[in-house]
């Protein structure tokens, strides 16, 4: 299905910026909104609920007419005891895209669609994916293998096709798009939009330490660990993070996941040991994000030109 007309209007790119924990903030989400960009962020990113209606009403008041919608990530899990209270201001405040992780939610969908919003959900695979329609999301998420975070294993050709055999709802591709070709790609083989977090780190907006940028302008998809023993969960980390916290894989077991832990922002994960994705290598300066849009608009605009200039060339 393509992107309703409602969201596509004030788009420049069918690309969202994705949510990353400690990493988006209101000044990340309206500078790609502005440049056209679906911007996004998690609403744990903020310490209490107090603090997420702050940012929702900076956000709010800093958008106008013609800029992008903006996404905020809720963590649908019992281990989440803001849920209800950070529901309720989704609402109050109409964010016009939520991104929901680990459950989709009938209620949640609900609220979401009570002022006309829309809810997109994260998947690792296609039995996610159908409790997620059935719970009634707007869109789904393929997480593929090499995405920044919780990546999953499939290869975007398979997975994202297995999806749209599934639905007609929008499809949105992640997983290593850190440039414009990749937003083509991601349309040309079945998504509506393309959804980027690694290339973001890297934006002069977003919240990560400068050690975090510097090391990502320098590393490329060899530094990309997949690892469940950060975290409980498998991610992808920069291991040069893993190195310098002066942690040996070899010699660690698989900690149980103590989501609570990691969502009070305490844990040595994701604060010290630094996540990225095996797109990492198209980063090569900290940048402006209204500079990384535009670099993304004219690859994707080059792209598009080059393989309609080649379509002649095969036979028929
Ligand atoms: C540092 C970091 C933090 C992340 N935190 C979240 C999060 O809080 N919620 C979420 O839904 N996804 C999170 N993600 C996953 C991203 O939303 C997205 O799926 C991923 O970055 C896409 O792959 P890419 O990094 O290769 O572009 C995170 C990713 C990174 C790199």
């Amino acid at each position: 299905m393509p992107i309703p007309e409602s969201i596509a209007a004030n788009l420049s790119l069918p690309l969202i910026a994705a949510p990353m924990f400690l990493v988006s903030g209101p000044e990340l989400v309206i500078a790609c909104c502005r440049s056209g960009v679906v911007g996004s962020f998690p609403a744990l990113n903020q310490r209490s609920s107090e603090g997420y209606e702050q940012w929702l009403q900076e956000i709010n008041s800093a958008l106008g007419e013609g800029d992008a919608p903006y996404a905020v990530n809720l963590i649908v899990h019992k281990t989440n005891p803001r849920l209800a209270a950070d529901i309720a201001l989704t609402v109050k405040y109409k964010v016009p895209i939520v991104i929901t992780s680990l459950g989709a939610a009938s209620e949640v969908v609900e609220a979401v669609h009570s002022y006309g919003g829309l809810v997109y959900h994260d998947v690792i695979n296609t039995r996610f994916a159908k409790k997620a329609l059935d719970a009634g999301v707007d869109g789904l998420i393929a997480v593929c293998a090499g995405a920044g975070g919780h990546a999953g294993t499939y290869n975007p050709f398979a997975f994202i096709s297995e999806l749209r055999e599934l639905t007609d709802k929008t499809i949105i591709a992640s997983g290593c798009i850190s440039n414009g070709e990749s937003v083509l790609a991601a349309q040309a083989c079945g998504a509506d939009f393309a959804y980027a977090g690694t290339r973001f780190i890297a934006a002069e907006e977003s919240l990560a330490n400068p050690g975090y940028k510097a090391m990502l302008v320098e590393k490329d998809a060899a530094d990309i660990v997949y690892t469940p023993k950060i975290s409980g969960v498998n991610a992808n980390f920069l291991g040069s993070s893993i190195k310098a916290a002066g942690l040996d894989l070899a010699k660690m077991s698989t900690p149980e996941m103590d989501a609570e832990e990691e969502l009070s922002g305490e844990s040595k994960a994701w604060k010290d040991i630094w996540s990225a994705g095996q797109g990492v290598g198209a980063i090569k300066a900290v940048q402006p994000t209204a500079e990384i849009i535009g670099q993304f608009k004219q690859e994707y605009d080059g792209a598009l030109d080059k393989l309609i200039a080649q379509r002649g060339q095969w036979r028929r």
